[in-house]
């Protein structure tokens, strides 16, 4: 995989299980490695800026340190993210419906547009933000989740936008679509993860690493003609 030595990478969401594992596979190919989230984790790869992708003030803050640092910015991967509590859609608060549309949606679209401005400043940049499979193919069960799965349906087409808007101007965006990965965000409920798995075709999780690579492979020179791709890697799951 093409990947340039050197390149500054920024990934948000780097403390939790998916972030972290695309900072590393990136750094161990030779990236300059930006990791940005709002807790610092004990095994920070490369440089850790600490952001609130809620708050607009930060993300410019943390999008500016990394330019004073680096001087530019030539790949980004949009990883942070929150899930609710499963919550029937009747009885949802409006304060849980914002906050996870305020993180995974605004908070992506933030953080793209902010280092969108740089890349096109540059003339150059590869975006890969991190969707879902219950963004546009499935709605999970049996946990209810309408907050986060339409959260992940306005990633996709936020992606697909920025996608349309930036190619001419040698700026590429897709998104990744996992099915359900083995980290933090999937809690504790250990009953929930074998029937979760007992419906994957797979029967497993993917590991964060799978989705780092390919991650990895949206950003490198291969996949030079993905614009606007939504790539799905969900273990078979949203084939019955
Ligand atoms: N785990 C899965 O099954 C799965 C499946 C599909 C998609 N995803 C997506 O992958 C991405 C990464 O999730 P993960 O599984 O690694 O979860 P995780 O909980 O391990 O990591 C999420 C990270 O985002 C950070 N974060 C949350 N709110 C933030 C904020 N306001 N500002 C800055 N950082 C913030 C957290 O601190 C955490 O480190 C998320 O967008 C998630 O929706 C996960």
């Amino acid at each position: 995989m093409a990947w340039p030595e050197g390149a500054v990478v920024v990934v948000t969401g780097a403390a939790g299980g998916v972030g972290h594992a695309c900072a590393a596979w990136l750094a161990e190919r030779g990236a300059q490695v930006f990791s940005l989230d709002r807790r610092e984790p004990a095994d920070v790869v490369g440089t850790f800026v600490a952001v609130d992708v809620l708050d607009e003030a930060s993300v410019d803050a943390a999008v500016a340190a990394v330019v004073d640092a680096a001087g530019r910015v030539d790949a980004l991967v949009a990883a942070a993210g929150i899930s609710e509590e499963p919550t029937p859609a009747e009885e949802m608060s409006a304060a849980t419906w914002s906050r996870t549309i305020g993180v995974n949606l605004t908070g992506v679209f933030l953080t793209c547009q902010r280092v969108g401005r740089v890349m096109l400043g540059q003339g150059a940049g590869r975006i890969v933000t991190i969707a879902s499979m219950s963004g546009a193919h499935v709605v999970n069960n049996p946990q209810q989740q309408v907050a986060y799965n339409s959260s992940k349906g306005g990633l996709v087409a936020m992606t697909k936008s920025l996608a349309f808007e930036w190619a001419s101007r040698g700026v590429r965006v897709n998104a990744l679509s996992p099915g359900y990965v083995d980290t933090p965000l999937l809690g504790s409920k250990h009953e929930l993860h074998d029937q979760w798995k007992s419906v994957t075709p797979l029967r497993r999780f993917a590991e964060p690493a799978e989705v780092a690579a390919a991650a990895a492979w949206l950003l490198s020179d291969e996949a030079a003609f993905c614009c606007g791709t939504e790539m799905l890697m969900d273990g078979g799951y949203t084939l019955a």
